[in-house]
């Protein structure tokens, strides 16, 4: 088994990535030995010396590496087996292209195996932004790419039935399969659910709403994403109206959230397209008179709310 012991991480993590087996396991100092202390300070235990590193360190490190990480196992006195699993980076719904791009986050997808509100890093960012939207004052809202309905989902949690039985909730998605999953499970609300191609969505004649909600789903190759969010603010929106809009800034793999957002023509996340069209939409809503606030980490959250002047 591998120690370490006063090794650095910049050590560790050559060792790491040269080796070449699925499954790694090495032997560091018991991180619950040691309080208030940042990474890198040195520990004695049994009158050896360690570098001491948290578990948020190794699983970072996990995540860095395209890994899994298993539950941690008391080596001795002083020390944990850490192991860590790599992750199959084939199995994710961003490297499948099916014949029928309606159904890429259908029913029967990969995408479908996901439940996002079971993550913290998505589930309070996304709840904080509810909050600052006053969602309890908010009346209609539109929901575009809805899938199976889970950001209106964790709104019914949120308020309470009652709240959500006052409110008119709309929401759009192309996947045939997907509307009719959120269909069976709003069936006693007032949800409208629509099988629509958002580039087509003013042949729907929608009213304007209070609330537009869009989460991972504007940035999509098959939407014009400036013209049409432009089009969105000056045309679906009541006067005193607020929007929240997701955008990854993580990738799906193999049970994991992994940070980062990927880009065309880079092996590894380059976050330059994701920060261009956040700060576009920022610009274009505060010059609308939106107070605008960017939120959260592996889904950044755009919140905006009407300036009251
Ligand atoms: C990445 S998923 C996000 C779904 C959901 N908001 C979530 O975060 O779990 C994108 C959704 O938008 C839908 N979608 C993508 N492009 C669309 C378009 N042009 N018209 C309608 N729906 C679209 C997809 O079918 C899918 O359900």
């Amino acid at each position: 088994m591998k120690t370490f012991t006063t090794q650095s991480m910049q050590e560790i993590f050559s060792w790491l990535h040269a080796q070449k087996s699925a499954h790694i396991s090495f032997e560091v100092l018991n991180p619950d030995l040691v309080q208030n202390a940042y990474a890198g300070k040195l520990f004695t235990c049994k009158e050896k010396e360690y570098i001491y590193r948290g578990y948020k360190a190794w699983s970072d490190l996990a995540e860095i590496l395209f890994c899994k990480m298993l539950t941690p196992r008391i080596a001795s006195e002083c020390t944990v087996i850490i192991s860590y699993e790599k992750l199959n980076l084939e199995q994710t719904f961003h490297k499948k292209e099916p014949s029928n791009k309606e159904e890429k986050y259908g029913t029967d997808s990969e995408f479908f195996k996901i439940y996002k509100h079971e993550e913290p890093a998505f589930l309070h960012p996304y709840l904080q932004a509810l909050d600052a939207v006053k969602i309890r004052n908010k009346k209609r809202i539109l929901n575009l790419g809805i899938n199976r309905g889970d950001e209106f989902e964790i709104i019914l949690h949120h308020i309470g039935e009652e709240a959500f039985l006052e409110k008119e909730f709309i929401g759009i998605d192309y996947s045939k399969s997907a509307i009719e999953s959120a269909k069976k499970r709003f069936d006693s609300f007032h949800v409208s659910l629509h099988v629509k191609d958002i580039n087509t969505l003013d042949e729907l004649e929608l009213k304007r709403s209070d609330l537009i909600i869009s989460i991972g789903t504007l940035q999509s190759p098959s939407i014009n994403f400036k013209p049409f969010f432009m089009h969105l603010v000056q045309n679906y929106l009541r006067k005193d109206a607020a929007i929240i809009l997701g955008f990854p800034n993580s990738r799906w793999i193999d049970g994991e959230m992994i940070y980062g957002a990927k880009a065309p023509n880079y092996s590894y996340s380059e976050q330059s397209l994701l920060y261009n069209d956040v700060i576009f939409c920022k610009k274009y809503l505060q010059q609308h008179k939106f107070r605008v606030t960017l939120t959260g980490k592996q889904y950044l959250f755009l919140t905006a709310t009407k300036i009251n002047l």
